[in-house]
C-alpha cells in the first residue's frame, strides 16, 4: 500500500485530484491517500497557505501529489510551491514534453525531457526597493556548484538510464557571466564524465527560437530556475499546451509531484480542466514508487482515451469534459479497449 500526501489545491486542482483518484481507483492502486491543504484552499480553511499539519504530513510520508496552488501577484504570501521546494530540497524539476499523435500541433516529433534546476536562481525570493520612493527594485540570482552538480547529475543520469542521446544545457553565460556561467563550467565539466551522451550548450533566447523550429533536436535539457520555467511552458505548447505535461520535483528525500499548469482560475468550477498533465504527474509518481508497470498501463490509457475526441477536454480539440475524459480512462483501465 502506498502513502501519499494528496493537496487538491486551487482553481482546477480540486477537479483534477478527483481524476486521478477516480483513475487510481479503476486501476486498482494500493493507495491510501492522506489529505492536506495549502494555497489559498489552506488559507480558507486554517488561514495559512502552507499549514503546519501539511508540513508535517509530508515529512512524516515524503511523497505528496499536489494540485495547483494560486500565488497572488505582486503582494500577498510569498509562492507556497516555491517554498516546498526550497524548504524539502527539491532540486529537481523534470517537465517531460512529447508530441501525442491524437494531440492536434504542428510540431509532431518533440520528445524532450526538461531537468530545471528548482531552488536556486532568481526564485531565492531576496528582492528590495533600493530607494524610498520605490521606483527602483533589485533582486538576486544565487546559483551554487553543489545545486548546479546535482541538478547536472541527475539530468546525465537520466539519460543514461533511459538511453537518451544528447544533454543540452542551457544559458545565458554570455552576459550572467558568473551565475550561469558557472552553471555551464560545471556542465562541461560533468559531460567528460559521461562520454557515451552528447553534449551541447546553447544561449537561452537561441535556445527558444531553436525549440519552435527544430525541436526534434532536442533530448534532455538541462537549465537553471526562471530559463526551466518558462522554457518547459514553451515545450508544453509545443505538443499541445499545458493540458497534457506532466511533472516531477524530486530531491534526495522527498518528492512532490505536479503538473506544470497553475490553477487556472479561468475554466475553474466549468469541466473545462484537462485532466491529462496531472495524471501524467501521477504515473511519474507511481514509477517513482516503483510501480512502474501501472504507471505504464494508465499512461496508455490516457493515451488511448486522447483518440476519442467526443470525451476529451476543449483545449486539445475535443467536445467532452473532465469527467467525460476522466470515465472514458477508468472504462480503458477496466476494459482494455
Ligand atoms: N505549480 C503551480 O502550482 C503553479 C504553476 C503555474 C502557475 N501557478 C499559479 O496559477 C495561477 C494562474 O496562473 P496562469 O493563469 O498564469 O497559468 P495557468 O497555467 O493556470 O493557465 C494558463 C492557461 O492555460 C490554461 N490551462 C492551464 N491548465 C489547464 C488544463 N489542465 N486544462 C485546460 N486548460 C488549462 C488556462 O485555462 C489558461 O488559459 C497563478 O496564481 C499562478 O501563480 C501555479
Amino acid at each position: 500500500m502506498h502513502q501519499v500526501v494528496l493537496i487538491p489545491g486551487d482553481g482546477i486542482g480540486p477537479e483534477i485530484t478527483e481524476s486521478v483518484k477516480a483513475v487510481f481507483k479503476a486501476a486498482d492502486v494500493k493507495m491510501n491517500w492522506l489529505d492536506a491543504s495549502a494555497g489559498m484552499a489552506g488559507v480558507d480553511l486554517c488561514g495559512d497557505p502552507l499549514p503546519e499539519e501539511t508540513l508535517d504530513l509530508i515529512k512524516l510520508y515524503k511523497v505528496a501529489l499536489k494540485g495547483p496552488l494560486t500565488t497572488p501577484v505582486g503582494g500577498g504570501y510569498r509562492s507556497v510551491n516555491v517554498t516546498l521546494r526550497k524548504m524539502f530540497d527539491l532540486y529537481c524539476n523534470i517537465r517531460p514534453a512529447f508530441s501525442i499523435a491524437a494531440v492536434p500541433t504542428p510540431f509532431t516529433t518533440v520528445d524532450m525531457v526538461m531537468f530545471r534546476e528548482n531552488t536556486q536562481g532568481l526564485y531565492i525570493g531576496q528582492e528590495k526597493w533600493l530607494n524610498e520612493e520605490q521606483t527602483i527594485a533589485e533582486s538576486k540570482a544565487v546559483i551554487s556548484r553543489e545545486a548546479s552538480e546535482k541538478i547536472i547529475r541527475a539530468a546525465f543520469e537520466y539519460a543514461k538510464l533511459h538511453n537518451r542521446k544528447k544533454v543540452t544545457l542551457v544559458h545565458k553565460a554570455n552576459i550572467l557571466k558568473l551565475t550561469t556561467g558557472l552553471f555551464l563550467q560545471v556542465g562541461k565539466e560533468m559531460a567528460v564524465l559521461y562520454p557515451e551522451i552528447q553534449f551541447e550548450d546553447l544561449i537561452v533566447d537561441n535556445m527558444a527560437m531553436q525549440m519552435v523550429i527544430k525541436p526534434h533536436r532536442f533530448d534532455v535539457v538541462v537549465t537553471t530556475n526562471l530559463f526551466g520555467d518558462i522554457l518547459s511552458d514553451l515545450a508544453s505548447g509545443l505538443v499541445g499546451g499545458l493540458g497534457v505535461t506532466g511533472s516531477a520535483n524530486i530531491g534526495t528525500d522527498y518528492a512532490i509531484f505536479e503538473a506544470v499548469h497553475g490553477s487556472a482560475p479561468d475554466i475553474a468550477g466549468q469541466g473545462k480542466a484537462n485532466p491529462t498533465a496531472f495524471l501524467f504527474s501521477a504515473c511519474m509518481m507511481l514509477d517513482y514508487l516503483g510501480d512502474a508497470e501501472k504507471a505504464e498501463k494508465i499512461r496508455q490509457a490516457i493515451l488511448k482515451a486522447l483518440e476519442n475526441k467526443s470525451v476529451c477536454t476543449g483545449d486539445i480539440g475535443g467536445k467532452g469534459t473532465t469527467s467525460t475524459f476522466t470515465g472514458e480512462v477508468c472504462r480503458l483501465m477496466v476494459n482494455g479497449k
